[in-house]
């Protein structure tokens, strides 16, 4: 099967890729590369370096791919940029988006298959948040992945494709950026490998549900192929389970201390509440595994310890 990523230079796309890789199918990457990076992906895998805003240059790597599925992972994923400029979020997360749904249109693609967001879309939620909770996204980024996915429903009815929504809950694993504001764990391990003290913000009480990257990927994949009654279906995607941040600065830390040498990362630093953070978001999957069949598989032990094995080595 050929299938196309878009954002597949990224931290899941490029998992995504793997699992393809893995299942036998020839995966093809759409990425600006402007935060993913070529490193991501075996050199044998084709990459087109293409802007999603761009109509000609997507079509040309449409062509040349001629996808059957397509998974849509490319994104301006920044809340905050998304607040300062809901326009440029816009111009990606909405217009970017219709580009790719019509070429896969236009070169007969059976599916597309969508990275949603589960904490953008619920809000704050303490017990795991099924996908009947209603919608109340609160940044140009959750309106943008909530638009993204009613649009993917229209398309499914419209066109006659199968669409999947898949709403992550927090993702991490290898090659998440820590450059940016997300990804704590990927923060969280850099800084720890570096010697430097890691900030949590307010009382680092916040809730969050973990999901490894991989484990993410295997959703994708079995997104593909899984039968869809009605042509449209969001999908939670985490674990349900609650750790906060200061937990999860503890367990970053044990993984650290558990790698070979003698790492002791200084104690934490404490500072002022983010205004705007959730104090605890979470999903429920059931329906995925009714659907899908899918549930983790990796404990946050075992993950943050590959994540924090990745990191050393890239020095
Ligand atoms: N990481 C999480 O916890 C999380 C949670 C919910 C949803 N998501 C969604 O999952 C998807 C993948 O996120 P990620 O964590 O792998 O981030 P990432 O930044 O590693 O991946 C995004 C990829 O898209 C590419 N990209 C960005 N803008 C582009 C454009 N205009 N044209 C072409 N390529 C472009 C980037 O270069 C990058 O390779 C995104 O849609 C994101 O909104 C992620």
């Amino acid at each position: 099967m050929r299938v196309l990523i878009t954002g597949g230079a990224g931290f899941i796309g490029s998992h995504i890729v793997d699992a393809c890789l893995a299942a036998g199918q020839e995966p093809f990457v759409v990425d600006n590369l402007s935060s993913g990076s070529p490193k991501n992906l075996p050199s044998t895998v084709r990459l087109f370096q293409v802007d999603i805003r761009d109509q000609a240059g997507l079509q040309r790597a449409f062509s040349e791919a001629r996808p059957e599925v397509v998974i849509h992972q490319a994104a301006q994923m920044s809340v905050s940029r998304s607040v300062r400029e809901p326009a440029f979020d816009a111009s990606v997360n909405v217009l970017g988006l219709l580009n790719v749904f019509d070429q896969a249109v236009r070169v007969k693609a059976q599916r597309i298959v969508f990275a949603s967001s589960g904490g953008v879309l619920y809000g704050d939620v303490f017990t795991p948040a099924p996908e009947e909770t209603p919608a109340n996204p609160i940044s140009p980024y959750g309106i943008s992945k909530w638009v993204g996915e009613r649009y993917l429903e229209f398309y499914a009815r419209e066109f006659g494709l199968t669409g999947v929504a898949l709403r992550y809950a927090n993702v991490y694993g290898p090659r998440q950026n820590p450059h940016g504001e997300a990804g704590v764990v990927a923060i969280f391990c850099q800084r720890m490998l570096a010697g430097e003290s890691v900030r949590i913000n307010g009382d680092g009480k916040y809730d969050r549900d973990y999901v490894f990257g991989p484990d993410v990927a295997r959703a994708n994949q079995l997104a593909l192929t899984a039968n869809i009654p009605g042509g449209f279906v969001a999908l939670n995607i985490g674990t349900g389970m609650a750790v906060d941040v200061n937990t999860l600065e503890g367990n970053v830390r044990a993984a650290i201390q558990a790698l070979p040498g003698d790492s002791n990362p200084p104690p934490p630093e404490y500072g002022p509440a983010r205004a705007g953070d959730l104090r605890s978001s979470l999903v429920d999957a059931s329906r995925a595994k009714n659907v899908l069949g899918w549930s983790p598989t990796v404990t946050l032990q075992e993950g943050l310890q590959r994540t924090a094995q990745w990191f050393a080595q890239q020095g």
